[in-house]
């Protein structure tokens, strides 16, 4: 009896150990699983929670990748939102005669070196605004002033550059902006670039500066016109087009010596690769245009009928692939990038 007693008391003993033994193992089981709700693909039966969960794991792996140390802040931060909320739409322009650089760069302390980028977001684009230009220093200014501002609402990545033609030569708008190409690609991988006269102003910030699947042309309208397409087809004033359409049309023709014609020859290169010109709605693309004097060195160029005649025959040849210049000087100024170019002179 007294065996079978002591036989009895241990397997009860035995008993309330396997149990507890169970117990707590179950306990550090619920532990595991209630530290890191994450990984619940076992508990999980209902498919949209486990895929709700899923990306929690992938944001919190994401998190720890992108902790700094490993990557630069601006990586790290999330791409800007498709409508910049602080877009303004249209607004009243000023052309104030009393204006000058030091007010416009005391309004501008964002921008260094001509560039910009948003702080607390990462730009949907980077993009190289192309001012061709020669003595419009008045109009360079007017521009600025707007578009820094204009280019910041939108939220963009962005650098100004300003081609400067030396020289008395007769001015070559096209062959300005092939050059003002050539050189942005050297500072980044640009991936928009907007061709841009000096004396146009946007007047609405839902115009906006970035590229297309398609060649852009952003001047639908202007104050000068009645805000009325200057004629079908026109591709001038300010255009927008990505590194690689810019390539596969060869850039501008070099050939174009003072007004006119180039931005039809480009339009002839864009059609040509099969490419359609788009435009933003009527309302949004619109411009003041500065009034000036055709000014002496830009008079109308005679043979734009003859080499639009000849696009076709001439554009592999004629273009980014051909452009031939002289650097005279590169000045990083704080609002812009001026570049100042020896384009050589029409050859006769
Ligand atoms: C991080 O940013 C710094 C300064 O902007 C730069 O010099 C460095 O190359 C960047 N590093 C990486 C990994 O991008
Ligand atoms: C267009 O706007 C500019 C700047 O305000 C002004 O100088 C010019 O006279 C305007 N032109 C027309 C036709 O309204």
């Amino acid at each position: 009896m007294g065996l079978c007693t002591a036989a009895k008391k241990f397997s009860r003993r035995g008993k309330y150990v396997v149990l507890i033994g169970l117990l707590l193992s179950v306990l550090a089981w619920i532990a595991t699983f209630s530290g890191e709700t994450d990984k619940t693909i076992s508990f999980n039966f209902d498919p949209t929670l486990t895929l709700v969960r899923q990306d929690k794991l992938r944001d919190k792996l994401n998190s720890w990748t992108r902790a700094p140390g490993h990557w630069n802040l601006s990586t790290e931060k999330d791409e800007c939102p498709k409508e910049s909320p602080l877009l303004v739409g249209a607004s009243k322009l000023s052309f104030e005669s009393s204006l000058n650089l030091k007010d416009v760069e005391s309004k501008n302390k964002g921008v260094a070196k001509g560039a910009y980028e948003p702080a607390d977001c990462k730009a949907r684009q980077s993009v190289a605004i192309l001012i061709p230009h020669r003595n419009r220093e008045k109009h360079l200014l007017y521009l600025l002033h707007h578009l820094h501002p204009f280019l910041q609402r939108q939220q963009l990545h962005y650098a100004i550059y300003v081609i400067h033609q030396a020289g008395d030569a007769i001015f070559n708008r096209a062959k300005l902006l092939n050059v003002g190409y050539l050189e942005a690609i050297k500072d980044f991988s640009w991936e928009c670039f907007i061709l841009h006269d000096v004396d146009l102003v946007p007047e609405n910030d839902r115009n906006l500066y970035i590229c297309d699947q398609q060649p852009k042309h952003l001047v639908v309208g202007r104050n000068v016109t009645g805000y009325k397409l200057r004629y079908k087809g026109y591709f001038g004033g300010v255009t927008a087009m990505t590194k690689d359409q810019f390539l596969k049309v060869n850039g501008f023709s070099n050939n174009y010596w003072g007004w006119g014609g180039e931005d039809d020859d480009l339009r002839v290169r864009v059609e040509l690769q099969k490419m359609t010109i788009v435009r933003p709605p009527a309302d949004v693309a619109r411009y003041t245009m500065v009034f000036h004097k055709r000014d002496s060195g830009n008079q109308i160029n005679k043979n734009r009928m003859r080499l639009l005649g000849q696009t076709t025959k001439m554009w592999r040849n004629d273009g980014l692939n051909s452009c031939s210049y002289k650097i005279v000087s590169v000045e990083r100024m704080p609002l812009y990038v001026n570049i100042t170019v020896d384009i050589g002179q029409p050859q006769s």
